[in-house]
């Protein structure tokens, strides 16, 4: 039997999420500055280091993992650690969020790998709106991998919107039509003052967007769930479903069961928190010390804080890189 992890409030931790590097093709102005500066290649933990540290979670009893990134697939080597992820025992749900630029040419090989489910970030179907929302990417190359993904034969396939007032909140029936014609699922995101955040653009409340979206499409609720924190409701007669994640106006902390690994090592307990616990330094200075990483990953536990400490909007406190913690 596999160990569980719990944190001091009683939740059980499942789900990890590994951020595998802070670079990303895109630069949204929701996730990076424009001058980010990447981390060097010794900041960012080695392949093997982040297989050894999900070894350890499967260990402790996690069984979902999701790889993030940065953009994930940017990675020399993404798809033999994903191959690898997905061998780990215990590990039920190997999952990855993309940006979709490279999905023409991975997308089979990461079903191949083990990858069950994509979550695919679009946050406009217009062309020129792509490219000011993810400074200078092409929209074509992510639908042609939406194309490829889809014919892939993922279990999943969820397209990630963040709606902001005056960006691109008018999009929103045609983001649920797209996912309805392709079968796939949709989940609409609160904007959260993680860094970039310079461009001060300004989330709009899932309640509205859902009102928006109720305003032409029936939506049922469901109880239905996939380990993350979207509330999903079914699009009547199709088979897609709708999320809403709202860690801003409806946080979902009280059923929080994950922890995220950053690209340069650091073990993030909440998104909204700054407190982390170093693990490249415990892998470095203690390389093969197994007992030492559980005992950093159990410290890192016990500083799992009850929920986030995100201002109200307005009062936007950029607390970490999105790059680098992958959401
Ligand atoms: P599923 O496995 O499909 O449920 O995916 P997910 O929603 O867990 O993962 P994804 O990477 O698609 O993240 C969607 C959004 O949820 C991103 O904006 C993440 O930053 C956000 N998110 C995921 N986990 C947390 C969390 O613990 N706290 C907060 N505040 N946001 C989170
Ligand atoms: N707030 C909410 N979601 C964000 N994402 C990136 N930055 C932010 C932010 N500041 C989303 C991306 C991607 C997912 C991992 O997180 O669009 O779909
Ligand atoms: Fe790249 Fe994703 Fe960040 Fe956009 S949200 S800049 S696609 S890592």
């Amino acid at each position: 039997m596999p160990a569980t992890l719990q944190d001091p409030f009683g939740r059980r931790i499942r789900y990890l999420r590994l951020s595998i590097t802070d670079r990303c093709d895109l630069r949204c102005g929701y996730c990076m500055d424009e001058g980010t500066r990447f981390l060097r290649r010794q900041e960012i933990l080695t392949l093997e280091e982040i297989h050894t540290v999900a070894a350890a979670f499967a260990d402790l009893g996690v069984d979902k993992i999701r790889v993030t990134g940065g953009e994930p697939l940017v990675r020399r080597g993404a798809l033999g650690l994903l191959g690898d992820l997905a061998l780990l025992p215990g590990v039920r749900e190997l999952v990855l969020t993309t940006n979709g630029t490279q999905l023409t040419r991975h997308a089979l090989p990461l079903r191949v790998a083990g990858v069950r489910r994509l979550n695919i970030s679009l946050d406009s179907l217009r062309p020129g709106r792509f490219r000011e929302i993810t400074r200078g990417g092409r929209l074509e190359q992510v639908l042609a991998g939406i194309e490829a993904a889809r014919g892939a034969g993922f279990e999943g396939l969820r397209l990630n919107c963040v709606i902001q007032r005056g960006v691109n909140e008018d999009e929103i029936p045609e983001l649920v039509a797209f996912a309805r014609d392709r079968a796939m699922d949709i989940a609409f995101i609160e904007r959260m003052p993680l860094g970039g955040g310079a461009d001060g653009g300004d989330a709009l409340p899932a309640d509205a967007v859902r009102a928006r979206v109720e305003a032409q499409f029936p939506l049922l609720p469901t109880l239905e769930d996939t380990g993350g924190p979207a509330r999903y409701f079914r699009l009547g007669g199709h088979p897609t479903r709708v999320g809403f994640i709202a860690p801003m106006s409806h946080d979902f902390c009280a059923g929080c069961n994950r922890v995220r690994l950053t690209a340069n090592g650091r073990l993030l307990p909440c998104l909204g928190h700054s407190g982390a616990v170093d693990l490249k330094r415990v892998l470095r200075a203690r390389p093969g010390d197994r007992q030492a990483l559980e005992a950093a990953i159990l410290g890192a536990l016990r500083r799992k804080p009850r929920g986030h400490g995100f201002q109200a909007p307005g009062e936007t406190r950029i607390l970490h890189p999105m790059n680098r913690t992958g959401g």
